[in-house]
């Protein structure tokens, strides 16, 4: 696609474009750090400081159509200088709209405070435990073989089951998520929904029933018991939705951050040589991967009232698309922001993560399934490449990546190395 083209095209409809976005990216920098793209008059913010603008402002953006953007139009006209009681009154007819990041304060404010209250520093030492002993028994389900399909072998499973082990999903149960939510990638051994959200409601919704009735010693009976910050219990939908979002907002996103990873070490073999002997620097790497290739691309928000960004008007009723993955390539921010640099001063000031009230909930716990995963893959796999029967030679590689908008990683990512040990 040259950029010449780029005129007539509707980055949310053409998908051949998210194969590689960057292109665009500094097409609609071109237009300045705000642009209002003219498909859809959708406000696409590519600009480090003009995204922070917005995500450190929720008052004036509602979170409401994060996931859907206008492309679920509300059922009247959002008209007039204030939407907010159109929002209020029919947001559920939005996607994702019973889920914490689609929410505003009040509401978020008392439910983000209750996930925050299971997400505890002591759950997550016990999980990061759990996390050493779960990546050595997924490296030795392909070890052996000398080579593997990183995503569906390692990177889904691990990062699902980190997941499942942080909400305390008793062990015996972990291989019956693993066939229900990653059902298409195992061979069943029982019936199978295929219904991912139900599943997790239906499952969540028993445990959590089963240990207000019967309190046990175990970590699903805290997650029972927590209370809202002001002390009161959460009526069990709260709860049961809380943790199936988290399957939904940590999985697939910590999984492709695993997967771009991999991609660099298996295509570098000085950065691999680093990793190796100095490993120290897997924290800034890891970090790196987030800002160099965002999990997350975009996150839409919804003007309430008229405002400004980078001396751009945005009426009342306006979606904004934010895009981190843009933002993190800013070069008024990132010096060679197109390189993967270890050494940047700045490495952590990336937004990949979000930022403000909804910054990610999860990003302590990415950052150690990162960290921890890298040590032990280099621990037990030597001289890690990338297969040349699947995606060619070096040079001329061939991935794909997942045609979504909002996401970027790589759909399978095959690897070939000696096994240690
Ligand atoms: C590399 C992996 C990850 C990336 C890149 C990532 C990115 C993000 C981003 C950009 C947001 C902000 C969304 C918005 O402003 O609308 C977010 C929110 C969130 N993330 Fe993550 N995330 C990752 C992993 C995780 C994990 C492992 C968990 C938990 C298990 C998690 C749980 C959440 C939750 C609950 C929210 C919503 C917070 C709120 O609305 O208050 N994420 N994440």
């Amino acid at each position: 696609m040259k950029t010449t083209d780029f005129d007539s095209i509707d980055f949310f409809r053409a998908r051949p474009l998210y194969q590689n976005p960057y292109p665009y990216h500094e097409y609609l920098r071109a237009h300045g750090p705000v642009w209002r793209e003219p498909h859809h008059g959708i406000v696409m913010i590519t600009g480090h400081e003009e995204a922070m603008a917005v995500y450190n402002d929720p008052a004036t953006f509602s979170s409401c159509n994060t996931v859907a953007g206008p492309f679920t139009p509300f059922p009247v006209p959002l008209e007039g200088d204030d939407v907010s009681e159109i929002i209020e009154e029919h947001r559920d007819v939005l996607p994702f709209s019973d889920q914490l990041p689609s929410f505003d304060p009040p509401k978020h404010t008392a439910q983000r405070g209750l996930l925050m209250r299971l997400i505890t520093p002591k759950r997550l030492k016990e999980n990061e435990e759990f996390m050493w002993r779960l990546a050595d028994r997924q490296i030795d389900e392909f070890l052996a073989r000398g080579e593997c399909e990183f995503i569906h072998e390692y990177a889904s499973p691990f990062t699902l089951l980190v997941i499942a082990d942080l909400l305390g999903v008793p062990e015996a149960d972990h291989e019956t998520f693993r066939e229900e939510l990653q059902g298409d990638q195992r061979p069943a051994s029982g019936p199978m929904t295929h219904k991912p959200l139900e599943f997790l409601y239906d499952r969540f919704t028993a445990y959590i029933e089963d240990r207000r009735r019967e309190p046990r010693n175990d970590v699903m009976t805290e997650l029972a018991s927590a209370t809202f910050p002001d002390g009161s219990l959460p009526p069990v939908d709260d709860v049961m939705r809380i943790s199936a979002n988290l399957f939904a907002a940590g999985q697939e996103t910590t999984a492709r951050m695993l997967g771009t990873a991999l991609r660099l070490i298996g295509e570098r073999p000085e950065l691999q040589r680093q990793l190796r002997d100095q490993r120290d620097v897997i924290p800034r790497f890891i970090e790196e991967c987030v800002r160099f290739e965002s999990p997350l691309q975009g996150q839409f928000r919804l003007a309430r009232v008229p405002t400004r960004i980078g001396g751009v008007e945005i009426p009342a009723g306006t979606s904004v698309f934010v895009m981190p993955g843009a933002a993190n390539r800013d070069q008024r921010q990132f010096d060679d922001p197109d390189e993967l640099r270890l050494d940047r001063p700045n490495g952590r000031q990336h937004i990949g993560f979000g930022f403000g009230i909804h910054t990610c909930a999860g990003a302590p716990l990415a950052r150690a399934e990162g960290c921890v995963s890298i040590e032990r893959l280099l621990d037990r796999m030597a001289d890690i490449t990338i297969s040349e029967a699947e995606h060619g030679p070096a040079g001329a590689r061939r991935y794909e990546y997942t045609p979504i908008y909002l996401m970027r990683g790589l759909e399978r990512l095959y690897l070939e190395f000696t096994p240690v040990g």
